[in-house]
């Protein structure tokens, strides 16, 4: 390092705050440094600013109808398709410009531009084939499909005829898929035969196959032979019901569907999410309020205007990719990227070849992908020109100040400001975040509540607390682009979201808090840094898995007794599974049924949740009421000190688990 690099690197070690480029100011979409102030002035009307971005059939009569909380509604009696808000409108201005840059996984293979009128065309098409099917308004279709450009395509189609969308992360296993159309009583799925990673085609469509055999009533099926543009294949069979997916198309070919016209309440779409219990939850979306906070927090927060090539490295499959690869972009009328592989593939520099190819203009990405581009060291950016890019963001965990500062140099050049938006499956899109022509930076810190957004740092009796001290998260107000109910339970909605902080038997809007179930701590200015989650649910590589059905999977595994499972600290991934395993009487504890375990895992969940460790031990914590005390596994598993032991009916055990644990 020269020694003007030594000087940089110690004086953004010593930085806590961070403005925006002045040259970013001048250009951003908000600049107004009052708006925190005139949308507290102007509450619940402020939000027509994210509704005007929006294209009504039919004009809303009320912004807010909060006579029934929890159940609130949003821009009530207005009418429109979001598929016409992320197409149609466009066609005139941009139907010749890109909507969506795919870069497929392998390199040397023919990427796929869709410009706004080709986007258009398939989608009507595809439309048109699921109607055929017999796919009506309001009927799920579950999509389980990876990163290839059919599945925006299939979200978009489903939308326009009103029929809303479950999309499941193709990394989950058969079961997860089975558990989620069961949930949903969804009849159709679209899935494919496979895709590549690191290079290796994979099948998928064994596997769709095996979810579909525990779906317990009759589905139809639509595949896409992805791996077959390229000559690969696995050489399956489509059964009854099952559908090509060029076929279908072929018989479609030019086909336009008119966008149905859906009432701004209406479900957009269903995002199977963890939770405490073993049972994910359908978290519901709505048409109207969700599009309108995706539009509106993509302009205001990722500053996307038409011209951009904004890339989101996400998964589709996950909420990030839903509102900021596929809704938010599209309404804007933009050019979102969607890339099919890993960042490491064939090299570490994947992703900045990506924006040095496309000049992409943003970056939104995980923290834990920056841990590993830190690991893997700064050479493999500064070999590439990224000078496009004008805005970098985070999502999806903490992300730490070292992190922070890192991704501002070696990815922005100083130039560059960070957005660390703070949000979940449940908020639809960003709550807490700095904006980006407006708010100085604190790396760490996500920043503020947006506009508009009431978010408090609460103790247990939800009285806020004193600036750094730590507290809980909650949401004291309604916001257009909140879950509306889980699917099919209004009853564990409110046990779960609201019962915390709220009364519930009131229905006094005021006495309703939504409570996100996140630790956190604020400071003098208002900043927010969010600790993580409070509840039995981890964050690995940002995403969200419950212990509970991480539990259940290796309870599943013949032999286990007992299991519990927590969380460690892990220098990239953030937090790692650690499974505390009681083997039953005559179970060798051995390295194959280790191996057991994981695969138990992988199968009910995917290999997402496979534990990075698996601790045999005689006994469990426990409280003398049986309770298991999952914070001293997690002390343990951490080697941190232990806390309080007192309350155990097994104090011992602790001591001869931490043993157990360091001499493996
Ligand atoms: O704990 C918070 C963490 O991710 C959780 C939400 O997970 P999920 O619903 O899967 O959505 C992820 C993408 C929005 C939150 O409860 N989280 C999300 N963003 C941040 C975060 N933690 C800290 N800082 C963030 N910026």
């Amino acid at each position: 390092m020269s020694s003007e690099d030594v000087e940089l690197e110690a004086r953004l070690e010593e930085q806590e705050v961070f403005e925006p480029a002045a040259s970013f100011v001048e250009g951003a979409n908000v600049s107004d440094a009052d708006i925190h102030d005139e949308f507290e002035e102007n509450w619940p009307e402020c939000w027509e600013r994210a509704a005007e971005l929006l294209d009504w059939e039919e004009p809303y009569e009320q912004v807010l109808d909060d006579s029934n909380p929890p159940f609130y509604e949003w821009f009530t009696d207005g009418t429109l398709n979001a598929s016409a808000n992320c197409l149609d409108r466009h066609l005139d201005e941009r139907g010749d410009e890109a909507a969506i840059e795919w870069v497929g996984e392998p390199v040397d293979e023919d990427n796929v531009t869709l410009t706004y009128d080709e986007l258009h065309g398939k989608v009507n098409e595809t439309a048109a084939a699921l109607r055929d099917l017999g796919v009506g308004e309001d009927d799920v279709v579950t999509m389980y499909m990876p990163m290839i450009p059919e599945l925006p395509v299939a979200m978009l189609a489903c939308a326009r005829i009103g029929a809303p969308h479950s999309v499941v992360f193709a990394g989950f296993s058969a079961d997860a898929l089975a558990t989620r159309m069961n949930s949903a009583d969804s009849e159709y799925l679209v899935t494919c035969d496979g895709y590549y990673r690191r290079g290796d085609p994979l099948d998928h469509l064994d596997k769709a196959n095996e979810g579909l055999s525990g779906v317990d009533h009759d589905t139809d099926a639509v595949v896409v032979d992805r791996l077959g543009r390229n000559g690969d294949d696995f050489g399956h069979d489509l059964g009854e019901r099952q559908h090509d997916w060029g076929e279908l198309m072929a018989d479609h070919e030019g086909a336009t569907v008119e966008p149905v016209d859906r009432d701004a309440e209406d479900m957009l779409f269903l995002m199977y999410t963890s939770g405490t219990t073993g049972q994910p939850k359908g978290v519901k979306h709505t048409t109207a309020g969700y599009l309108a906070w995706t539009a509106w927090t993509s302009r205001a927060v990722l500053d996307i205007e038409p011209e951009d090539t904004y890339f989101c490295s996400a998964d589709i499959g996950w909420i990030t990719g839903h509102s900021y690869i596929v809704y938010g972009p599209l309404a804007l009328g933009t050019t979102t990227m969607m890339y099919e592989g890993t960042p490491d593939h064939p090299d570490r520099d994947r992703l900045w070849e990506i924006i040095e190819e496309y000049e992409a203009t943003q970056l939104y990405t995980a923290p834990t992908a920056i841990r590993a581009f830190m690991k893997w060291g700064e050479e493999y950016p500064a070999g590439h020109d990224l000078s496009s890019l004008r805005l970098l963001g985070t999502v999806g965990e903490p992300i730490n100040p070292r992190a922070w500062k890192w991704y501002y140099k070696h990815i922005g050049d100083e130039e560059c400001p960070i957005v660390d938006t703070w949000w979940q499956t449940e908020t639809g899109g960003m709550m807490v975040t700095t904006l980006p022509g407006v708010t100085d930076m604190k790396p760490g810190s996500a920043g503020p509540p947006l506009p508009g957004v009431d978010v408090q740092v609460v103790d247990t009796d939800g009285d806020e607390v004193e600036p750094g001290r730590a507290g809980y998260l909650t949401v004291n107000r309604p916001w257009p682009g909140m879950l509306r109910t889980l699917y099919d339970n209004d009853e564990r909605f409110i046990e779960e979201y609201w019962a915390e902080y709220s009364d519930i038997d009131s229905d006094d809007p005021d006495d309703w808090v939504y409570f996100p179930e996140d630790g956190a701590k604020i400071d003098e200015d208002g900043y927010i840094t969010v600790l993580g989650r409070v509840d039995d649910v981890l964050n690995v590589s940002g995403h969200r898995l419950g212990t509970m059905e991480i539990e259940s999977a290796i309870v599943g595994v013949e032999g286990v007794a007992e299991a519990a499972v927590v969380g460690g600290d892990h220098p990239v991934k953030g937090e790692a599974v650690y499974a505390y395993v009681i083997v039953e009487d005559g179970q060798a504890e051995s390295e194959a049924f280790r191996a057991e375990i994981v695969e138990g895992v992988e199968d009910a969940i995917g290999p997402i949740a496979r534990p990075e460790r698996v601790i045999f031990t005689p006994e469990l914590p426990k409280t003398r009421s049986g309770k298991i005390m999952r914070r001293l596994l997690e002390d343990i598993a951490n080697d941190d000190e232990l806390g309080n032991t007192s309350t155990l009916r097994n104090p011992d055990v602790v001591d001869d688990i931490r043993e157990v644990v360091q001499g493996d």
